[in-house]
């Protein structure tokens, strides 16, 4: 479904990304995690031609992103992004919200709209939110609503960047648990997060990156179960984020 191939990226004379290839397979469930600065949100913003890249190429469900002759608006309305700050428009409704972009992208008709947002949000377990203000819900409720609009979008695959990570500890379980119903339901996932008992439940495999480099691309049975056969990096920074 993704195909990430020699991808080369500089930022002027930086080199954000080098020789990034991977693989993601319809259905499949990849994290990608990392330190700081280390180019997973530059990779995942690649995926969905958010961010331009020198070299390499990134194909999506067979649409490649350096073709000049593809339609990157296109692209992108089929792949859903979910960012770690939630980004709804506040001065819309939650419904409004959620048929915007179906209406105004997808050509959709309001009532189709409506209802196909409606459907989502109540699968999200936010149905009774419908008629308010993104500024009435928690950050926990809105970043589950971001997920219902991107899935609104019906996307071949969602990306997904800290989704959690701005948020109050207690609101992170419901949207992990949004993603793990997501994941469990065969949707092409590849999210970066260092939630890594998501990892453990629904990952197929789990990407590490250091400065530019994948430096591992393994099953989460490897990466979790084999820590003594990753690399330095990979254990320094498992050992730092697994002592919590
Ligand atoms: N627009 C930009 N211009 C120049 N450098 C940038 C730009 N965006 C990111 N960078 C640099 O590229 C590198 C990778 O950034 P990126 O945001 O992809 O890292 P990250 O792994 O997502 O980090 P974090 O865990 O902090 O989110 C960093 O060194 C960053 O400073
Ligand atoms: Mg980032």
């Amino acid at each position: 479904m993704i195909s990430i191939q020699n991808v080369n990226k500089w930022y002027g004379d930086f080199q954000v990304l080098t020789n990034c290839s991977t693989e993601v397979q319809k259905g499949e469930v990849v994290v990608v995690c990392g330190p700081s600065g280390s180019g997973k949100s530059t990779l995942i913003k690649c995926v969905n031609a958010l961010e331009p890249f020198q070299q390499g190429d990134i194909v999506v469900d067979g649409t490649s992103i350096a073709s000049p002759k593809t339609n990157l608006p296109r692209l992108r309305s089929r792949v859903g992004m979910v960012f770690q700050h939630f980004e709804l428009f506040p001065h819309l409704t939650i419904t409004e919200n959620l048929t915007i972009a179906q209406i105004k992208v997808l050509g959709r008709s309001k009532d189709e709209a409506t209802q196909k947002g409606l459907a989502l949000l109540d699968r999200v377990g936010l149905a009774a939110h419908a008629h308010k203000h993104p500024g009435q819900l928690s950050g926990g409720q809105q970043q589950r609503v971001a997920i219902a609009r991107a899935l609104a979008m019906d996307p071949v695959v969602m990306l997904f960047d800290e989704p959690t990570s701005a948020l109050d500890p207690e609101m992170v379980n419901e949207v992990l648990d949004v993603m793990v119903q997501l994941a469990q339901e065969g949707m092409t996932m590849m999210c970066v997060t260092h939630e890594m008992g998501f990892a453990r439940k629904v990952a197929d495999r789990v990407i590490f990156m250091d400065r530019g480099q994948i430096v591992e691309d393994c099953t989460k049975d490897t990466f979790f179960g084999d820590i003594n056969g990753r690399s330095d990096r990979a254990q320094q920074f498992l050992a730092k984020i697994l002592q919590h």
